[in-house]
């Protein structure tokens, strides 16, 4: 394969999971490089189907091993209950690694992360609630505690007191609740680490490991570019970097490690929680999109809000990630429609701009430019081909790629993996960074 970095180009949800579970197929080793539990896929595995948060799906592949790396926020907890029920489907979970190096969510992570949202009130950034925000903001102030002093029996219980005692009086005066009982939690943690000891490993090194016996390696992000803490709509955004580069910052290891990078753009989009969306739907189009689409979020059960494909912000994306290609996903939620609208610019203050401004307040008075385009009425979920789409389908991906500028290498119809088009190999097709960009308009 290569060694490959697979993102989402939106806000997250474009259906990351289905690509990555294809792609796993040919990859060696699985790395899921930031994001914490607030992440989700549904894996369907004989006829069984549950939620996967933090194991990469690609622990379905017997062959292929799977790293949680250090980028990554772990709740102990919830990744017990994903080895469980793994293990209960008969699935081995052996080749489950986890960095040390990661962070720990802790229980005062979670009732922070709720009861400041709560404070928030209509400042509110609509999280996913499950501590997520103060876990990266404790590794930031250098108050986290990571998986190593969750394992380490001799030190673990002076490093979890004196951070219980810290997080007591904030939980105790700035949001009075109760406090946290410091001897139970160290018993609790003393627990899971016994249980995750096997799995605990150097991440860096493993995967520098196979990058030298050149094993492929799937980078996974979670959530996608416009949720990244530096590049996305702050301040409704995750506390992590889901573009390409977190990749190399939550795998340790140099861009130059890096072959090939995928963005997957939904046909359409969809945002969770708070914040600015021009191509928002809130009519009877944005209904539909989400019940066909199935649009609830995987990890809080809240609608997700649905638009039309935005252009401006995918050609953001590409920016941001330097993507090669797009995997474009859904298509076929857009069967019914009669006609289909494009955001290609954004309307600003009576002038047009086509590049996303990276001034919050500034995109939330943006209002969308549109082209309109015929739909196709017809089903598209049987199709495995692009011959086999109806020419108007054809029509609007072609519209899709050259509005980005970046090739289209996977169509996905379903969410099973035989409803899948393969464009253009996405692995060993041709590679279109800017320069070979360039290099082919000179
Ligand atoms: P947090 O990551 O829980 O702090 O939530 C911050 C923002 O990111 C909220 O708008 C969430 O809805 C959004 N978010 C976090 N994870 C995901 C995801 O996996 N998919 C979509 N949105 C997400
Ligand atoms: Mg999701």
């Amino acid at each position: 394969m290569a060694n490959v970095i697979v993102i989402g180009t939106q806000w997250g949800d474009e259906g990351k999971g289905k690509i990555t579970d294809l792609l796993s197929r040919s990859a060696d080793v699985v790395v899921r490089y930031q994001g914490g539990i607030n992440a989700g896929h549904t894996v369907v595995v004989n006829d069984r189907t549950f939620k996967l948060h933090l194991i990469p799906s690609g622990i379905l592949y017997p062959h292929v091993d799977c790293i949680i790396g250090s980028g990554t926020v772990v709740d102990p907890e919830v990744l017990i209950e994903e080895l469980d029920a793994l293990e209960a489907m008969g699935v081995s979970t052996s080749r489950l690694y986890i960095a040390e190096t990661a962070h720990v969510t802790m229980p005062y992570h979670r009732s922070i992360d709720i009861a400041a949202e709560a404070q928030r009130a209509e400042h509110r950034l609509g999280t996913t609630g499950r501590g997520i925000g103060p876990t990266y903001a404790d590794k930031s102030e250098r108050t986290g505690i990571r998986i190593v002093d969750m394992m380490e029996n001799d030190t673990r219980g002076a490093v979890f007191r004196w951070a219980i005692a810290q997080k007591n009086r904030i939980l105790e005066k700035l949001y009075n609740l109760p406090p946290l009982d410091p001897e139970a939690t160290i018993a609790q943690y003393a627990g899971y680490a016994e249980r995750l000891r096997p799995h605990i490993i150097d991440a860096s090194l493993k995967i520098d490991e196979a990058i030298r016996h050149r094993r492929n390696i799937l980078f996974e992000g979670a959530q996608g570019t416009l949720l990244d803490l530096d590049h996305g709509t702050y301040p409704y955004v995750t506390s992590s970097n889901p573009v390409a580069g977190g990749a190399c910052i939550g795998a340790g290891i140099g861009p130059t490690m890096v072959d090939r990078i995928i963005g997957v753009a939904k046909a359409y989009v969809t945002r969770v929680g708070e914040g600015p969306f021009p191509t928002e739907l809130q009519d009877g189009v944005g209904q539909l999109l989400g019940q066909r689409g199935a649009e609830f979020g995987t990890t809080t059960g809240r609608p997700r809000r649905c638009g039309w494909f935005d252009g401006v912000i995918g050609r953001y994306a590409v920016r941001i990630n330097g993507l090669d290609c797009l995997a474009v996903t859904k298509l076929d939620v857009l069967d019914e429609l009669p006609e289909i609208k494009v955001c290609v610019a954004y309307e600003l203050d009576g002038q047009v701009i086509r590049d996303f401004p990276s001034n919050a307040r500034t995109f939330a008075r943006c209002r969308p430019v549109y082209e309109t385009l015929p739909g196709w009425q017809q089903s598209t979920q049987h199709c495995t081909s692009l011959a086999e789409l109806p020419a108007t389908a054809r029509k609007y991906l072609q519209f899709l790629s050259d509005l980005l500028e970046v090739p289209i290498a996977i169509v996905s119809l379903g969410a099973s993996r035989g409803q899948t088009i393969i464009v253009e190999d996405p692995i060993h097709g041709p590679k279109r960074g800017l320069l070979e960009r360039q290099r082919e308009a000179s």
